[in-house]
């Protein structure tokens, strides 16, 4: 600062108008993509105890949910199913009938100006809870990417709008795109989990989603959380395979790898706020901590200036109540 007095930085921060004029970054209720969780029954909205404000609902409250979301002006869903029933192999997760397939259809029903994104993996429908199938303790990778094409198919038939998998199985991006394209679905696009970390930061998602694994960890298939090179090079390989848009996950841990991702590639770049970064600061802001309004706001516009052009967030609707009444 070798030109003070002359130069003085808080000359622009004195005045609130001139302030938001050479704001850099906007966050604007186009930016979010909000999660729900369809579970079976009817009249059904299960709090989740570890995500205040988050419900497990039935599809007919979910389909009201979602009418909801668009007339606040949010974009797009991701839907999560919980089926009734679990098996080996997640039969439910590729079923015509699936939890998912049923909510898609009510909501594409009833809902307008609406994008349906659906979240392609196979833990919440396993009985054990791992993503993909099993040789004893092992997930097995190609016997699971063939599963996730013919779930990747599914959802399209019932009528999603976009399919996101969050696997982190090799190879899954291409063997969807080439399952889409074959049934004829050439312009639905995928939204891939590129760089999913195996973190900490999921917990409370697995009390929603209802799938801990019964044994083990992800870390065979989800990224070490020290590593960024490899990011760049999950990233590349789903650009390679088809992805449209290429998704970091957690979001507020890993800024470093949502800026180095949009940097190198220019995609279309998600960043995924997950259940344990929405929960800690609920939970600090419930005991008086920190004003949760703030924090919220700030955590979201963070990963916007970071590089991140959407964000799936479970503030989604309380963040476009305070932006539409700005
Ligand atoms: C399923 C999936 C998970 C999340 C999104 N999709 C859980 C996991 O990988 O264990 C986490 C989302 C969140 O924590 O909000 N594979
Ligand atoms: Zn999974």
């Amino acid at each position: 600062m070798a030109n003070y007095p002359l130069k003085r930085l808080r000359r622009l921060r004195y005045n609130p108008i001139l302030r938001d004029m050479i704001g850099e970054t906007t966050l604007t209720v186009n930016d979010f993509i909000y999660p729900l969780f369809a579970v079976p029954g009817e009249k059904v909205k299960n709090p989740i105890k570890s995500m205040p404000g988050v419900f497990q609902l039935s599809i007919d409250m979910l389909v009201e949910e979602c009418k909801e979301v668009a007339s606040l002006g949010i974009p797009a869903v991701i839907l999560f199913g919980i089926p009734e029933h679990k098996d080996e192999v997640g039969s439910d997760a590729y079923s015509p009938n699936g939890i998912i397939q049923r909510a898609i259809r009510a909501i594409k029903a009833e809902v307008k100006n609406l994008l349906v994104i659906t979240d392609v993996c196979l833990c919440e429908y396993t009985s054990h809870g791992h993503c993909g199938m099993l040789n004893g303790e092992e997930i097995l990778n190609d016997e699971t990417v063939s599963l996730l094409a013919k779930e990747a198919v599914s959802h399209a038939e019932a009528g999603a709008d976009m399919i996101a998998p969050s696997d982190m199985m090799d190879g899954r991006v291409i063997a969807i795109r080439k399952a889409l394209d074959y049934k004829g679905f050439t312009k639905i696009p995928i939204m891939s989990y590129a760089a999913k970390y195996a973190s900490g930061y999921y917990g409370p998602f697995r009390d929603a989603a209802e799938s801990t694994p019964a044994f083990g960890d992800r870390r065979s298939h989800q990224m070490d959380i020290r590593n960024g090179n490899e990011a760049i090079r999950e990233v590349e390989s789903d650009i390679e395979e088809g992805a449209d848009i290429v998704m970091v996950k957690p979001a507020g841990a890993y800024l470093d790898i949502i800026y180095r991702v949009k940097q190198q590639f220019g995609m279309p770049t998600a960043a995924y706020q997950v259940s344990g970064e929405y929960s800690m600061i609920k939970a600090a802001a419930q005991n008086d901590w920190i004003d949760g309004e703030r924090v919220m706001i700030e955590s979201l516009t963070a990963i916007k200036r970071a590089g991140a052009d959407m964000i799936l967030t479970y503030f989604a609707k309380e963040a476009a109540k305070f932006l539409n009444k700005k």
